[in-house]
């Protein structure tokens, strides 16, 4: 395959079709307003948004800071372990409907047991949703436990042992929320705990935080991959090191955007990140929040930086070996995506 040289509006159906791999993803920022004010009227929690209306209006962020204020706000409305159930099983039906094959997705424990919701509720109902997700959909996922580094590395180690009865249906863990004066120093004695358990490690990092967080996440936390990671330009011997490693960087670029972590599409550095060789993906991070799930994030951002199909078949195959798979189930998603681009190239001659 050379690549499909047709018109924009093909590789765009293209690029809807084609499998794809979400690796940067919260459940809870899947929330969308109508089940968000749904869930607040059967569980009676009172958010103080009168309409799906009133609601999408407050979704204008000036930074990080100022969405994690309404995200957490929504999660509030997430009580019982049906709540959970059905928010994962809506993302999955979501993804299946854009052709995601393979998801691991983020969840936010400590949003939850400190409004008081029991940590089996929240990890049984995500649990269950997953499950039904693979058997009856085909699309298999990666549970991903996220630490809120704002509330700091002794809360973050309680929630680990809290997690310990369930340590066998949680994949890996991951650190997030506030960034900047959280560096990922504080969390190493968590980490090295998990991944003494066999799990899985990534750290959100260089989303607003500088460069030196980035490198302190795989120095002292030794995670597999970065989430968001786009400052690292800002530090071309990082840059050198991120590419010669492969360490996969989940870029998510309609987040960014919306969270002025770069002025606009056309500025994203995406582009670079490729030119430079790194070993990008795209990805949607909180999509009911940002205007967009992950289809919506390849198509901006290939208008936006006027990508190639080779572009798209880099970032596809960068998110097939980035992700936490075996080999085969690796081999069996490259092979779907050339039947999909030759099966397109043979309708569109
Ligand atoms: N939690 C949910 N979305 C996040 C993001 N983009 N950065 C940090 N923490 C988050
Ligand atoms: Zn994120």
């Amino acid at each position: 395959m050379t690549g499909l040289r047709g018109t924009p509006e093909r590789l765009d159906a293209f690029i809807s079709a084609m499998p794809k791999v979400e690796l940067h993803l919260h459940l809870e920022g899947t929330l969308e307003p109508e089940m968000l004010l749904r869930l607040a009227e059967r569980n009676r929690v009172e958010v103080g948004f009168a309409d799906v209306h009133a609601l999408r209006a407050a979704y204008r962020f000036s930074d990080l800071r100022s969405f994690l204020d309404l995200y957490y706000r929504g999660t509030e409305v997430l009580v019982t372990e049906q709540d959970f159930f059905e928010l994962t099983l809506t993302y999955l039906e979501r993804a299946d409907a854009m052709a995601i094959r393979h998801a691991e997705v983020f969840f936010d424990p400590q949003s939850h047991t400190r409004r008081g919701v029991p940590f089996g509720a929240v990890l049984e109902g995500v649990r269950a949703a997953l499950d039904e997700g693979e058997r009856r959909l085909g699309v298999t996922s990666r549970l991903i436990m996220c630490f809120l580094r704002d509330l700091g590395p002794e809360a973050a180690a309680a929630t680990f042992a809290e997690a310990g009865p369930y340590l066998d249906v949680i994949d890996g863990i991951g650190l997030d929320s506030a960034e900047v004066g959280y560096p990922p120093a504080l969390f190493q004695e968590t980490f090295e705990a998990a991944r003494a358990n066999g799990l899985h490690a990534v750290a959100h990092a260089g989303e607003e935080g500088p460069p030196a967080y980035i490198e302190q996440a795989l120095d002292l936390l030794k995670v597999e991959r970065i989430d968001h990671g786009v400052r690292c330009l800002e530090d071309p011997r990082l840059v050198g090191r991120l590419a010669r490693d492969r360490i996969p960087l989940t870029v998510c670029p309609l987040s960014n955007v919306r969270l002025g972590v770069v002025p606009s599409l056309e500025q994203h550095a995406l582009r670079r990140m490729l030119a430079a060789g790194l070993c990008v993906t795209v990805n949607s991070d909180d999509p009911a929040y940002f205007g967009g799930y992950l289809t919506e994030n390849f198509l901006a951002v290939r208008r936006a930086l006027d990508l190639s199909f080779n572009d798209i078949r880099t970032l596809a195959a960068d998110s097939y070996s980035a992700a936490f798979i075996d080999e085969s189930r690796r081999r069996r998603l490259l092979a779907e995506f050339d039947e999909a681009a030759s099966g397109y190239t043979l309708d569109h001659p």
